[in-house]
């Protein structure tokens, strides 16, 4: 069976996620289109690398990117660090001939998200696969709502209402991590955690065409946080701790309207207590409704126009192994799968689009879709105008 060396930058969060998911890819996707093999680990924090390196089964560890990326031996690079990295590495890797997954958003301006899109173009002529880790459009329940869509059984699409609401940043408490400082990250929730929603409404219902939005920053200043990684609100400095200016939004709202002439709306925050990882979406057809939410993600409520009036309303439909994937990974619906699982689909489909030479539908240009989005409703947000996605 083919090889693929993996290269993976950035041993955090997202480090741990795409080193699980590498690792489990072949166990649920047999034969697996290629086996990855852990070739080396890069954290700029050297206790980091040299940890992850045996936490996560890699055969070497190094804290400069640019190791892995002049290695002729690695295959294919994972990029997990702070977006502010993203297209230096991105667009070194995919010159070097190595198929990049990069995580979200794709880069932290958007002149950055553009090279890397023509760095994507530039590299599919060679066969060389870029992707984007948009996971949610592939959680099983939005590809049955994908299916029932393109299938017409919701009629044509009016309104799409989305919303991704968290909290672990509503306490003042919580760290200046390198989220709230825009320089790194490039926005705060709405390339966070807006750009997954943006993903999903145009994975279901086509390019967004144009917005009108209004941004807020409730926490103006938060407590220092020395170290690099991000504790996700996890730790909280106490009231003495030295503050310093958050220079990103809290809170996006915005209205939206598609090339197909639907409309909807889009709201995402980090500040919404008892909103953990409520990422919902309402479609509503001319024929039909669909929802779906994130912490139910195993379920897909679907209501049809046809039922008859005293039966008609939201039915619950359990995904497994009829569904995207189900087989390969629990045989009973109602077993459920997670984020991990989510993860491992991502990865096999990376694996598939180097093995199969097809870029995935989540392509850099998908991604630099999604930040023309975020950057005309962070255009909006100071003209107070409806604005082109351009
Ligand atoms: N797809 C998702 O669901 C999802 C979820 C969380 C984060 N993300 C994205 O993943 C990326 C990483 O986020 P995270 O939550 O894992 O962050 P994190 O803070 O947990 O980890 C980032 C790691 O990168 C390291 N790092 C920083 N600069 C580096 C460099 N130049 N070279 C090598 N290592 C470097 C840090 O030391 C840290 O260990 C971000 O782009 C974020 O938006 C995606």
């Amino acid at each position: 069976m083919r090889k693929l060396n993996i290269g993976l930058i950035g041993a955090g969060f997202m480090g741990k996620a795409h080193s699980v998911a590498f690792a489990n890819m072949p166990k649920f996707f047999w034969p697996a289109p290629a086996m990855p093999v852990f070739k080396t680990i890069c954290d700029i924090n050297p206790r980091i690398a040299e940890e992850s390196k045996e936490r996560f089964g890699f055969a070497e560890y190094c804290t400069d990117w640019k190791e892995i990326v002049n290695d002729p031996d690695i295959d294919a690079v994972s990029i997990c660090t702070p977006n502010n990295c993203h297209a230096e590495i991105a667009i070194a890797a995919l010159k070097a001939g190595k198929h990049v997954l990069c995580e979200k958003p794709i880069a932290h301006t958007s002149e950055a998200a553009k090279a890397m899109a023509e760095a994507g173009e530039e590299a599919k002529k060679d066969g060389v696969i870029s992707m984007c880790a948009y996971q949610y459009r592939r959680v099983p329940a939005l590809e049955l709502a994908k299916k029932f869509i393109d299938e017409g059984s919701i009629g044509r699409i009016q309104n799409v209402r989305a919303t991704y609401l968290q909290c672990w940043s509503a306490d003042p408490s919580s760290p200046l991590s390198w989220r709230f400082k825009k320089g790194i990250a490039g926005a705060g929730t709405l390339g966070d955690i807006a750009s997954h929603v943006i993903d999903i409404s145009q994975f279901l219902a086509g390019d967004i065409t144009e917005v009108v939005s209004t941004i807020k920053t409730y926490i103006e200043e938060r407590p220092v946080q020395e170290d690099g990684v991000d504790l996700l609100g996890t730790v909280k400095l106490g009231a003495d701790a030295k503050k310093a200016p958050v220079d990103v939004d809290d809170e996006d709202l915005f209205l939206v309207k598609f090339k197909s002439g639907a409309v909807g709306s889009i709201e995402a925050t980090r500040n919404a207590w008892g909103r953990n990882n409520f990422i919902t979406v309402e479609v509503h057809g001319t024929e039909g409704s669909l929802y779906f939410n994130y912490e139910r993600l195993n379920e897909l409520q679907v209501c049809f126009s046809k039922d008859a009036d005293d039966r008609r309303g939201f039915k619950t439909i359990y995904t497994g192994p009829a569904h995207f994937h189900g087989e390969v990974t629990w045989n009973i619906p109602g077993m459920n799968i997670g984020y991990g699982e989510l993860k491992t689909i991502e990865i096999y489909e990376f694996v598939k689009a180097i093995v199969e030479e097809k870029q995935p539908s989540t392509s850099f240009a998908v991604g630099y879709q999604v930040d023309k989005v975020c950057a005309a409703v962070a255009r909006s947000s100071t003209t107070s105008q409806w604005e082109v996605v351009k």
